[in-house]
């Protein structure tokens, strides 16, 4: 197989400039697969026309949620919160073809497969803590008093679990028992929205917002889990770093303002795997 396996993430199509982008995004040949790694909008309507579109080009889609499709916001006429939601963006995927955290881990067949592509949604728990600091509460506190405060306070809401960290840690438990039946001869490309390392954070403009960006307890993941690739967005700096030997690679397109500004402009998708 020829083709390669593309990612993208933080699509943000309520801006118009990210839609006209998005619309020119196709693959480079039949055989190419796309990963969106999350944040493809805010309203349940923007979020299946979009990976509707994409499944149409790619012959394979792999989505895992960002915290963008999570919020329950006040213009969107799917009222659903928490888990609820998450359920019904894993239904809307299934009827249009594309393939979620909750189905079967698919393998990438290319030359230099093969590799298992495993969409994570494991949210965050308030561990990556503003440094010197003990507690979620007080973490927080300090973010309030900067005045960076996640949008997910308001519109992410954890139903039925008692907050975000409990979905998380139950998100953590499930997969480690999926991830642990893995077959221990494949590699991994392992993709989720949060970075599953905190360093991505360290380049924060805003380090108190690195609390909404992940957890300590996928800090090994890369590794127990063979990753020859970790793909992440959430942070609107595309780059490709190393940790431990493996690629981390964040895929983001990001707002407007902060694309329009490098002189590169907007790149919509990045090769995780497969030759130019
Ligand atoms: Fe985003
Ligand atoms: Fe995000």
């Amino acid at each position: 197989m020829s083709g390669s396996l593309f990612a993208t993430s933080d699509l943000h199509v309520s801006y118009a400039e990210n839609r006209t982008v998005v619309d020119r995004l196709r693959p480079e040949s039949d055989d190419d697969w796309l990963i969106v790694a999350g944040d493809v909008g805010d309203l349940f309507g923007d979020i299946e026309r979009t990976l509707r579109l994409l499944r149409e080009r790619f012959t394979s889609v792999i989505w895992a949620p960002g915290n963008h499709e999570l919020w329950t916001h006040p213009s969107d006429p799917v009222t659903l919160r928490g888990e609820e939601r998450y359920r019904a963006l894993v239904r809307m995927c299934r009827d249009n073809g594309v393939l979620t955290p909750e189905d079967d881990y698919p393998v990438w067949p290319g030359a230099d497969g093969p590799v298992l592509v495993v969409p994570l949604f494991l949210l965050y728990d308030y561990s990556f803590r503003v440094p010197g600091v003990t507690s979620k509460e007080e973490s927080l506190k300090l973010a309030y008093e900067a005045g960076v405060v996640c949008t997910d306070e308001m519109l992410l809401h954890p139903d039925p679990y008692p907050d975000r960290e409990s979905w998380c840690w139950a998100r953590l438990g499930e997969t480690r028992s999926r991830l642990d039946a893995t077959d221990p001869a494949l590699r991994t490309v392992l993709v989720s929205h949060w970075p599953l390392v905190r360093r991505p954070t360290d380049v924060l403009w805003y380090p108190q917002f690195a609390q909404w960006c992940g957890t300590d307890r996928t800090a090994d993941w890369h590794l127990r889990y063979r990753a020859a690739a970790a793909v992440y967005g959430h942070l609107h700096i595309p780059r490709t770093t190393h940790y431990d030997g493996v690629r981390f690679e964040e895929v983001s397109l990001g707002y407007p303002r902060e694309w329009q500004r490098r002189s590169s402009g907007p790149a919509p998708m990045r090769r995780i795997m497969g030759a130019r």
